[in-house]
Formats: C-alpha cells, sequence, structure tokens
C-alpha cells in the first residue's frame, strides 16, 4: 500500500519503487515506529482530536503488529516503501477505519526523524554499557600489574620504564573520554522531533510537550524546520564512534606487536586465534587486525554523512534516507568490535618476565641515571652528556648499565657511588615517579581508587 497514491495516474515504475524504498533497512527501527506512533494516538486522544475507542483500537492494533514481527508471524514484506507505510498498512488491514487515522496531524517526516533519535538514543546507552564493562575488565588487568615492569616507548624505541598498569591507564582514560563523548550527544539531541509535521508544525492543537514526557525526551524541539533535517547528532555519533575504533585500532596495533615471536609480551589466547591454511606453526592475530581494519569503516560512515548532508537546502530532502545505512552499518561494527575486543583482551596472558627483560635492555633507566648526577649536584645538561658517554661505553662492551663496575663509572664521572645501582634499578625508576598521572605506586594507587568510584556510578 501507498501512502500517497490519490494525485497519481500511473503505477509507479518497480525500478523507482526499488529504488525509492528504504523497507529493507529501516525495518530495523520497527519497535521505535510503533512506540513513537503509540504517543502519537495518546497524545491526539487526550486532546480530543481522536476518540478514546480509536486510540484503544490502534494502540491494540500496533502491539498485536509488534509482536507479530518479533514473533515471525508477520513478515515483512518488500511491496511496501518504509516501514512507515508497512506498519500503517497492516494496522488498517486489522482494525479499519480507526487505522486510517493514526497518521492525523504527522508526517513522515517528524516520523522518521523521531524514529532515527530513538533508535540512535538505545544505542548510544548500549554502547555506553558495553565500554563500561570494558572499563572494567580493563581496571582488573590495571589492579593486577601495579609491579608488572615494562619498557614504555616513544618513536616505538625503548624510552623509560613503566608499569603494565600505567599502560593500561592510558586506554582506561580513552575509553573514559568517549563515554563521556556519548553522554554529551545524549544531551544535545534529546529533544522531540514529533509533532513538526512535514516542516511547519500542524493546524491541530497537539500537545508537544506531553508526547516528549511520554517518550523520555527533555522537551520538545523548538523549531520545526530544523527538526525534520537535523542529523546532526548521527554526525556526532559517526564521529564518536570513529574516535572509539581509532582507539581499540590503536590498542590492537600494539596487540599484534606484542604478540610477536620479537616481542613476546603477551599471547593472544587459542579460541582468539586464527591459523594458515598453509604454516602449520602459524597463530595469527586476526581479530586484532580486523578490528583495526573495520575502522576505516567507521570513518566512512562519518565522511559519508558529512557529504550526503552538505548542501541540503531546509528542509527534509529524500537524500537523508542516505542517514540510515551508514549509521546502522557503523554501529553494528562499533558494538560488535568493542564485544570482540572486550574477549580477546580477558583472555591475554601476559608474559610478565618478558616484559622486564625487555625493559632492562634498550638503557631505558638512561634519565634516571642523569637524575642521580643531577641530585648529586651536577647541572642536568652535563649529567645528560657524561650518561651519553656511559651508554657509549655500554653498547661497546654490550653491558646494560646496571652491569657496569662502580670503577667503570668512576673513570667516566668521579660522582658515582655505590647507591646508583639502586637508583636505576627498573624497581626504583618506576616506584620513584610519583606525580599525579605516573607509573608510580603512590601516583597509580590514587588514580585505582578515582576509577573505582568512577565505575560506581
Ligand atoms: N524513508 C524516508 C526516510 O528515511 C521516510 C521519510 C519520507 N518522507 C518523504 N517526504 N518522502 O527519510
Amino acid at each position: 500500500m501507498k501512502l500517497w497514491g490519490g494525485r497519481f495516474t500511473k503505477e509507479t515504475n518497480q525500478l523507482v519503487h526499488n529504488f525509492n524504498a528504504s523497507l529493507s533497512f529501516d525495518q530495523k527501527f520497527f519497535e521505535e515506529d510503533i512506540d513513537g506512533s503509540i504517543a502519537h494516538v495518546t497524545m491526539l486522544a487526550r486532546q480530543g482530536i481522536l476518540t478514546e475507542e480509536d486510540k484503544t483500537a490502534i494502540i491494540n492494533g500496533l502491539n498485536g503488529i509488534r509482536e507479530d514481527i518479533k514473533s515471525g508471524a508477520l513478515a515483512i514484506g518488500e511491496e511496501h516503501e518504509d516501514i512507515h507505510s508497512f506498519v500503517e498498512a497492516h494496522l488498517t488491514e486489522r482494525i479499519g477505519e480507526a487505522g486510517k487515522r493514526l497518521h492525523t496531524g504527522r508526517s513522515r517526516n517528524d516520523q522518521v526523524a523521531l524514529d532515527m533519535k530513538l533508535y540512535t538514543r538505545k544505542e548510544i546507552k548500549e554502547m555506553d554499557s558495553l565500554l563500561k564493562a570494558l572499563l572494567e575488565s580493563l581496571l582488573r588487568i590495571i589492579k593486577e600489574n601495579t609491579e608488572t615492569i615494562m619498557p614504555g616507548f616513544t618513536h616505538l624505541q625503548k624510552a623509560q620504564p613503566i608499569t603494565l598498569a600505567h599502560h593500561m591507564g592510558a586506554y582506561f582514560e580513552m575509553f573514559k573520554r568517549d563515554r563521556s563523548r556519548l553522554h554529551d550527544i545524549y544531551e544535545r539531541m534529546n529533544y522531540c522531533p514529533l509533532g513538526s509535521g512535514a516542516l511547519a508544525g500542524t493546524t491541530y492543537p497537539l500537545d508537544r510537550d506531553y508526547t516528549a514526557s511520554l517518550l523520555d525526551f527533555y522537551g520538545p524541539s523548538l523549531n520545526s524546520m530544523d527538526a525534520v533535517s537535523d542529523r546532526d547528532y548521527l554526525i556526532e555519533f559517526c564521529s564518536a564512534m570513529s574516535i572509539i575504533m581509532m582507539h581499540l585500532s590503536r590498542f590492537c596495533e600494539e596487540i599484534i606487536i606484542w604478540n610477536t615471536n620479537e616481542y613476546q609480551f603477551i599471547e593472544i589466547d587459542d579460541s582468539y586465534s586464527t591459523g594458515s591454511s598453509i604454516m602449520p606453526q602459524k597463530k595469527n592475530p586476526d581479530i586484532a587486525e580486523l578490528i583495526r581494519g573495520k575502522t576505516g569503516r567507521v570513518y566512512g560512515s562519518l565522511t559519508s554523512l558529512l557529504t550526503t548532508m552538505k548542501g541540503l537546502s531546509l528542509a527534509y530532502n529524500k537524500d537523508m534516507q542516505e542517514d540510515k545505512e551508514f549509521a546502522f552499518d557503523a554501529i553494528d561494527t562499533t558494538k560488535g568490535c568493542i564485544v570482540l575486543f572486550h574477549g580477546m583482551l580477558d583472555t591475554l596472558t601476559f608474559q610478565k618476565e618478558r616484559m622486564r627483560k625487555s625493559a632492562e635492555g634498550g638503557f631505558t633507566n638512561a634519565t634516571d641515571a642523569a637524575d642521580y648526577l643531577v641530585n648529586h649536584g651536577v647541572a642536568f645538561r652535563d649529567a645528560h652528556g657524561i650518561v651519553g658517554q656511559l651508554v657509549l661505553y655500554c653498547i661497546e662492551k654490550n653491558i646494560s648499565l646496571s652491569e657496569m663496575s662502580l670503577e667503570e663509572y668512576k673513570a667516566i664521572s668521579p660522582v658515582f657511588e655505590n647507591d646508583i645501582y639502586d637508583a636505576i634499578s627498573m624497581e626504583t625508576c618506576v616506584s620513584k615517579r610519583n606525580t599525579i598521572g605516573a607509573p608510580g605506586t603512590e601516583a597509580m594507587a590514587q588514580v585505582i581508587r578515582i576509577y573505582e568510584e568512577y565505575l560506581k556510578e
């Protein structure tokens, strides 16, 4: 059934129907469409625009359609243009005349704007809880590894010793910001477009505050033209998801590197690895690679949506129908990646001995040796030069700073005493870094307490 046959004298060309239709994808929000319609008729009856009998018949009919779609008793057939037409047609088939009154004071423009918002809002909440669960696992790993020493890198070159807890804490911060971005979007988008009509509101005495409150919005949108053509929240959501994916992708890149034979910092569990069809020895980090790969796809949704909206005159234009597939794909991809990543992270084995050994090599304690000299009155720039000479000497002899004898130290600078060994031990290097945000035991304990509180909210 068409919602607009009246002024036409010819059948729609089949290719035109197919090209124009959105049912194959907008059926994803059939429940939101029904929820929106129930709120709309509840308000219409309260305002005396619909009778109580019609309202009850419509609501029962809509709930019946919801149950039948869910149970599979009602299949969503391709002959309808979109989910709005599908639901209305079936309602009228089931309850007769009253079904034709459902669309009073409403346009598909405000209807689709509402459905998409309801759907997005639900997905934002769900994504937030997936991120929260991921943060809970991260915090567990952080708490278990405040003493697990590993090298910290800059330029992917060993820089200074840190702890695994500190490294994981960096991702905790990223996902925490991601949640706060989702929260911001929710706050900004949560105004109800229903009642905006096609673009200019309606002449019926609708109570928009009432429908907004029935649907848990903060209030009605304040400009009907903007309300039917606003897709900012979707663009913001795709942007937030792009950032989530970028964070996951960086984490995956590290997991891939740490999982190599060269590093062996971690082992990805067999249940999250895959093999090679030719090389029997191989265990590949495909899941981490795929998450990294799917990041491009989510970025694509953001770029597509921005491009679709660019240059659209007010108010609704059919171009906007293109918002759905991009957004749905980005949402499903991002949620899927968070879940898979979480499972992979939860089952990782950390090779703590390897991490520690790696931290001991590569002169990660050179800064601390320089700090030792500074603490004994040497100017930092001179200390930097002296430690540079120590490093050169060690490279020549193929030893580490802690393997040099005190005589060798003294030959380069008489300032060194026996306590240099303690000053440059991995434990000292880490535990002395106690400004907030650093890996030192005290600083880390303080941050863990903050994270525990944060996750209680
Ligand atoms: N399927 C359409 C969309 O997703 C619904 C709105 C149709 N409105 C219209 N004026 N043709 O945007």
